[in-house]
């Protein structure tokens, strides 16, 4: 196997890197370019905390090569919003104790981003389906379906008075 030079904008930063041409999107962020908010649970698609956006749509890192990446956009958790100025989603997350270890917390808010950029007012079923890949451990899911359906809610709301 040989390797190939990339270059990936990550959150907005162009970074590049030579990698083998088998090696994962996963392994290429978290161990040649330092972006260790991108979790690594199961390696094997089954837990979503690897979940990144590519050109805005949701993939598990783990199951997309690196070179698969290169020339385009990868958004992480940390491109979402910062502390400063957090993405809605992330706020409602804090809000609602959607929160508990964090593990999965990341790859959640990124699939609930790709749902809502295609669907901003999806239903609390849409919002199940969306989230179905990405497992966690700690808070049975319902303040996460509630942290994610707020947000919807609140879109819906500007719809209606916009219309
Ligand atoms: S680490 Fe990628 S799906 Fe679990
Ligand atoms: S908050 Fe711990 S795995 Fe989801």
């Amino acid at each position: 196997m040989g390797t190939q030079e990339i270059e990936i904008q990550v959150n907005g930063q162009p970074l590049r890197a030579t990698v083998a041409v088998e090696a994962t999107l996963l392994d290429v962020l978290r161990n040649e370019l330092g972006v260790v908010e991108v979790k690594n649970g199961c390696g094997q698609g089954d837990c979503g905390a690897c979940t990144v956006l590519l050109d805005g749509d949701a993939v598990n890192s783990c199951l997309t090569l690196a070179v698969q990446a290169d020339g385009r956009q990868v958004t992480t958790v940390k491109g979402l919003g910062s502390p400063e100025a957090p993405h809605p989603l992330q706020e409602s997350f804090v809000a609602h104790g959607a929160v508990q270890c964090g593990f999965c917390s990341s790859g959640m808010v990124l699939s609930a981003a790709s749902l809502m950029k295609q669907n901003p007012t999806p239903t609390r079923a849409e919002i199940r389906e969306a989230i179905s890949g990405n497992l966690c451990r700690c808070t049975g899911y319902t303040k996460i379906v509630d942290a994610i359906e707020e947000v919807a809610n609140n879109a819906r709301l500007l719809e209606e008075r916009a219309s």
